[in-house]
C-alpha cells in the first residue's frame, strides 16, 4: 500500500495547488495523512480532510468534494467525497498488479526494505543468567530479540546478535558455595542444569538461617575475580552445563547468536572506563563504593564499583557497549530486557553521555513487560518458576496428541509437533503488545482457531496443500487475471500492507504488529477459502487467479512466521 499511497499523494498534491489558491502542500505530507477506513465499505483508503481545513481555510466536507474532482486514474482507483473524507476505493486493475508485480515477483523478499544497507545494528538479547533457570521470564527478551533481529535484517541492516550472558557476579559465588558444601559431581553431571538449579534454591533456603552464607559466596566471587583456578574451573564446568541446556531451547527456537560474549568478558575490561569517569570527576565514594551522583537527572546513583573494587552490572554493560562500537562500529545497539532494567539501562546511558561519548543516542533499550503462569508470579529463589524446556514439552506432547487424533498419517509428526507446540508459545506470547504484563495460559496458546500461532501455521499448510494439487493438475498458471469477488480483491489488501506493517514494526520495536498482521492474513485468506471455489472454479483465469492469490497469501504468510521465530510447516 506504501506505493498506492504515494500515487494518491502525488495526486493530490496537484489538486490542492490548482483547486486553494495559495496553498502547497508537498506529496510526502500529505503521504502521512492517509488512513484506514474501519469499515471497508467506505473505501481501502481514506483521506481525512479535516486535517487540512486550518491550512486551507475551507471547512472539511468542501475540500473532500473540491479533492474528489481531481483526475484520479481509473486503474488506480476511484474517488468519492464522504463528508469530512475522501474515500478511495482500489481498483481490480491495481490489485492485480500488487499480485504479479509486488508479492509474486519479489517471493520471499516481498515486504523487505534496503534502507538498512551498510549499516550495523548490535542486539542484545537472551543473555540470561547462568545459574539460574531459563524460565518463561526469558521467552520475552529470546523471542523479541531475535524478531528484531530478523526484521532488521529484512530492511538489509548487517546484524549482530549477542548473547550477554549473566555468568559473572555473586549468584556464581552462591553457585560455588552450594557446590562445595553440598554438591557432588556425579549428580550434578547427571541432572545438568536441573542439579545446578537445586544447589541454587538449597542456597537461598540455608541462607535464610545462615545469612554468613552472603558473605561466604562474596568471598567466593572474589577469588573469581582474582582468577583462582579453583573457582575457575567449577564456574567454567557450570558455564558449559548451561550453555548446553540453553542450546536445546534455542535449537528449538531457530535461534543462533553471532556472539556468546558475557559479562565475564568484560570484568577486566573496565580500568580505561573507570579512569575516563575519574578524569572527568565523575566518580564519588558512597559509604566505600564507588558512585556517578545522577540527582540532577532525577535518578538514583550508578553504582560503579563495590566497597571492595569488585565490577558491577553497570560497569559492565559500559565496557561491554565500548567494546562493540569499537568492534562492530554499529549504528545502533538493541537491548531486549524486562522492563524492571528501564532506570539501569537510563542510569548508564546517562553515565556513558556524561563521560562524553557522543553516541549514546545510538544505545536502545526496548522493555517488555512480565509473564506471570496463571496470575502467579515468578521467582527463583522460591523455586516457583516454569522452565521453558518444561513449557515448551507440554505443548508439543498437548499438539501431538491432536496430530496421532486428526491425522496419524503425518509424515514427520515429531518435527511438526515440536514446530507447532513452540511455536504457539511464541505465538501466543508475541501477538502481546511488548510492554504489556501477560498472563500465560498454555490452553488458549494452542487453540486451532483464534487468534494463535496454530490457526496460522495450519491456514500455511492449507495454502500448501491447495498448490500442490493445483500442481498435480499441471494447472499453467498463465493467462489474463480476473479478479470478480470481494474476497479475492480483501487478501490482496491485506497482502499488500505486509511493507509497512514491516517498517512499523522496525520503528516501534513491536513484533506484536506481524503477529497481529499474519491473523489478518490467515482471516481474509480463509474467508476467501471458504467463500470462493478455488479448484473447482469453472471459469480458467478465475481458477488461475485464485490459485495465484492462494500462492500469494502462502509467500506472505511463510514470511510473516519467519519473522516472529516461527516455522511454516507444509503439512500439519
Ligand atoms: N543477564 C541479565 C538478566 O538476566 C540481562 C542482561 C541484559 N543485557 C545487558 N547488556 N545488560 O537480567
Amino acid at each position: 500500500m506504501i506505493a498506492f499511497k504515494k500515487q494518491l499523494a502525488e495526486i493530490l498534491e496537484k489538486a490542492v495547488a490548482t483547486s486553494f489558491e495559495g496553498a502547497s502542500l508537498t506529496a510526502d505530507e500529505l503521504c502521512e495523512m492517509f488512513e484506514y477506513p474501519p469499515d471497508s465499505t467506505m473505501g481501502d483508503v481514506a483521506f481525512p480532510c479535516f486535517k487540512l481545513s486550518r491550512t486551507l481555510r475551507c471547512a472539511p466536507p468542501m475540500i473532500a468534494s473540491k479533492l474528489a474532482a481531481a483526475d484520479f486514474p481509473e486503474e488506480l482507483c476511484t474517488a468519492c467525497a464522504q463528508g469530512p473524507y475522501l474515500n478511495f476505493k482500489i481498483s481490480k486493475k491495481y490489485l492485480a498488479n500488487v499480485l504479479c508485480d509486488e508479492v509474486l515477483a519479489r517471493g520471499e523478499s516481498y515486504g523487505s526494505f534496503d534502507f538498512g544497507k551498510d549499516k550495523t545494528v548490535v542486539l542484545d538479547y537472551s543473555s540470561p543468567n547462568t545459574s539460574k533457570p531459563f524460565h518463561i521470564g526469558h521467552l520475552g527478551t529470546t523471542v523479541i530479540g531475535h524478531c528484531l533481529k530478523l526484521l532488521h535484517e529484512f530492511a538489509g541492516y548487517k546484524c549482530i546478535g549477542i548473547n550477554h550472558l549473566g555468568d559473572w557476579g555473586t549468584q556464581n559465588g552462591k553457585q560455588i558455595v552450594a557446590f562445595k558444601r553440598w554438591g557432588n559431581k556425579e549428580e550434578v553431571e547427571e541432572k545438568g542444569c536441573d542439579g545446578l538449579v537445586e544447589l541454587y534454591v538449597k542456597f537461598h533456603e540455608e541462607a535464610e538461617n545462615d545469612p554468613s552464607l552472603n558473605d561466604e559466596a562474596r568471598a567466593e566471587f572474589k577469588k573469581m575475580e582474582q582468577h583462582d583456578p579453583e573457582n575457575i574451573a567449577l564456574w567454567k564446568w557450570f558455564l558449559d552445563i548451561s550453555l548446553k541446556e540453553y542450546n536445546v531451547t534455542y535449537d528449538q527456537l531457530g535461534i543462533t547468536f553471532d556472539h556468546y560474549m558475557g559479562e565475564s568478558f568484560f570484568s577486566d575490561k573496565m580500568d580505561a572506563q573507570i579512569q575516563i569517569m575519574r578524569d572527568k570527576n565523575l566518580l564519588k565514594l558512597d559509604d566505600g563504593a564507588s558512585i556517578v551522583d545522577l540527582s540532577e537527572y532525577n535518578m538514583p546513583p550508578c553504582l560503579i564499583l563495590k566497597r571492595d573494587g569488585a565490577s558491577l552490572y553497570p560497569s559492565r554493560d559500559i565496557s561491554a557497549a565500548v567494546y562493540r562500537k569499537d568492534n562492530f562500529n554499529f549504528d545502533k545497539c538493541i537491548y531486549v530486557t524486562s522492563a524492571g532494567q528501564s532506570l539501569h539501562f537510563a542510569q548508564w546511558f546517562k553515565v556513558m553521555e556524561l563521560m562524553g561519548y557522543d553516541w549514546t543516542d545510538q544505545l536502545v533499550h526496548v522493555p517488555y513487560g512480565t509473564v506471570s503462569i496463571g496470575g502467579e508470579k515468578l521467582a527463583t529463589r522460591t523455586g516457583n518458576v516454569v522452565l521453558l524446556k518444561h513449557l515448551f514439552a507440554q505443548a508439543i506432547e498437548k499438539v501431538s496428541a491432536v496430530i496421532d487424533e486428526k491425522n496419524p498419517d503425518l509424515a514427520n509428526k515429531a518435527a511438526v509437533s515440536e514446530a507447532v507446540g513452540v511455536g504457539a508459545v511464541v505465538f501466543h506470547y508475541l501477538f502481546n503488545t511488548r510492554i504489556k504484563d501477560i498472563s500465560f495460559v498454555l490452553e488458549d496458546a494452542l487453540s486451532f482457531e483464534g487468534s494463535t500461532g496454530p490457526y496460522v501455521q495450519y491456514t500455511y499448510a492449507r495454502t500448501c496443500s491447495i498448490l500442490e494439487k493445483a500442481a498435480a493438475e499441471g494447472l499453467s498458471l498463465a493467462g489474463e487475471l480476473n479478479i470478480t469477488t470481494d474476497e479475492e480483491a480483501d487478501v490482496i489488501k491485506v497482502l499488500s500492507r505486509f511493507p509497512e506493517r514491516v517498517l512499523a514494526a522496525i520503528e516501534d520495536y513491536e513484533p506484536s504488529y506481524i503477529a497481529r498482521y499474519a491473523i489478518e492474513v490467515a482471516t481474509a485468506f480463509n474467508r476467501f477459502y471458504h467463500n470462493c471455489p478455488i479448484l473447482s472454479a469453472d471459469d480458467e483465469n478465475v481458477k488461475n487467479t485464485r490459485v495465484l492469490i492462494t500462492k500469494a497469501a502462502g509467500i506472505v504468510l511463510k514470511s510473516a512466521l519467519r519473522l516472529i521465530c516461527m516455522k511454516a510447516p507444509e503439512k500439519i
